[in-house]
């Protein structure tokens, strides 16, 4: 492979988003992780498992950063998940040394590399991340959105029995519990979703959507979510590395767009070899403006915490 991809956290959303990039064959992969021996050891058994799946992808586990030099995009997933009972936020002290470190130290060695976070709470990840490495902010994509409209497409075809693949929907806004789900814009087949489902129960998938990720928190209660945010993360490397154009949400840094300004926010970005090449401008209506802005304070609310903890 002539690519190369860096995954920072080699748990269970690293470890899984290298399964499902190797899958994809765009790219060779390192898994970097602070405990001996485990990133190696998923590595070596990831590699293989290449025969069998026919793909040529070579994987290598590391404790060094030395080891990630050249990668192209660098997908930060290290730091701790939530366990029952936290919200995303509470993770900011413990993740932002981490996230910091992770940065910092890939950016040496990558100069020329695009960032994926995956790291929570997301859209402030994304922030120290820009910060830290100084990078244009269309070096530095935030993964959240992707996940977000994928737990609501899949919610979608759950309750009407039609195929994930005519099942549209955007979620917008930070990744947390005010995050938004735009049934406006969200369709089946072209038909808008107000129009497909009754109002109790697309109000029900936009709740449910909105706590997707505690659902899961709470039923594994040891950990949180790992292959639907770790498939997300896969795809927007594949957007980056394929220069795809592909048009999903996920969190950008905001320079006036949606009236938002020094802060990454879910938002529909245009994907491709220069990362985050566009921001896109939906028309909201007044409701969905004000669910936005709600969204967006809860968001800088985070910010403001980082900043005092982190001197940027
Ligand atoms: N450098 C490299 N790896 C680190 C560091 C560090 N400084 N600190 C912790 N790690 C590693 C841990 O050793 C662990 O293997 O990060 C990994 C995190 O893996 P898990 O505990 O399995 O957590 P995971 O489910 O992958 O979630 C990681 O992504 O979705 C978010 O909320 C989630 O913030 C969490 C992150």
């Amino acid at each position: 492979m002539t690519k190369k991809i860096s995954i920072i956290g080699a748990g269970m959303t690293g470890a899984t988003t290298a399964h499902w990039l190797a899958e994809r064959e765009i790219a060779d992969l390192v898994l970097v992780d602070i405990m001996e021996g485990m990133p190696q050891g998923k590595a070596l058994d990831l590699a293989e498992a290449m025969p069998i799946i026919n793909k040529d992808v070579k994987v290598v586990g590391t404790n060094s950063y030395a080891d990630t030099k050249g990668s192209d995009i660098v997908i930060i997933t290290a730091g701790l998940p939530r366990k029952p009972g936290m919200s995303r936020d509470d993770l900011l002290t413990a993740n932002a040394e981490i996230v910091s470190k992770a940065a910092v130290e890939t950016l040496k060695y990558s100069p020329d590399a695009y960032y994926i976070v995956l790291t929570n709470p997301l859209d402030t990840m994304a922030y120290l991340t820009l910060k830290k490495t100084g990078l244009p902010r269309n070096r530095v994509v935030g993964q959240a959105g992707v996940l977000d409209s994928t737990r609501m497409r899949a919610f979608v075809a759950m309750e009407t029995g039609v195929s994930v693949e005519n099942i549209s929907c955007y979620v917008l806004g930070g990744h947390g519990d005010e995050m938004v789900p735009l049934t406006r814009h969200s369709n089946i087949a072209g038909v808008p979703l107000r129009d497909y489902l009754p109002a109790d129960r697309l109000e029900a998938i936009v709740q449910r959507t909105r706590k997707g990720g505690g659902e899961i928190v709470n039923l594994l209660k040891t950990g949180s979510a790992f292959y639907a945010p770790a498939a997300a993360c896969a795809q927007m490397a594949e957007a980056i590395l394929k220069d795809k154009k592909l048009i999903v949400p996920a969190a950008a840094y905001m320079q006036g767009e949606y009236g938002l300004n020094d802060i990454y926010f879910g938002v529909p970005v245009m994907l491709g070899a220069n990362g985050v090449e566009k921001i896109i401008e939906y028309n909201l209506d007044d409701d969905e403006k004000a669910e936005l802005e709600k969204s967006a304070a809860a968001v800088k609310d985070t910010h403001e915490a980082l900043k005092s903890l982190v001197n940027m």
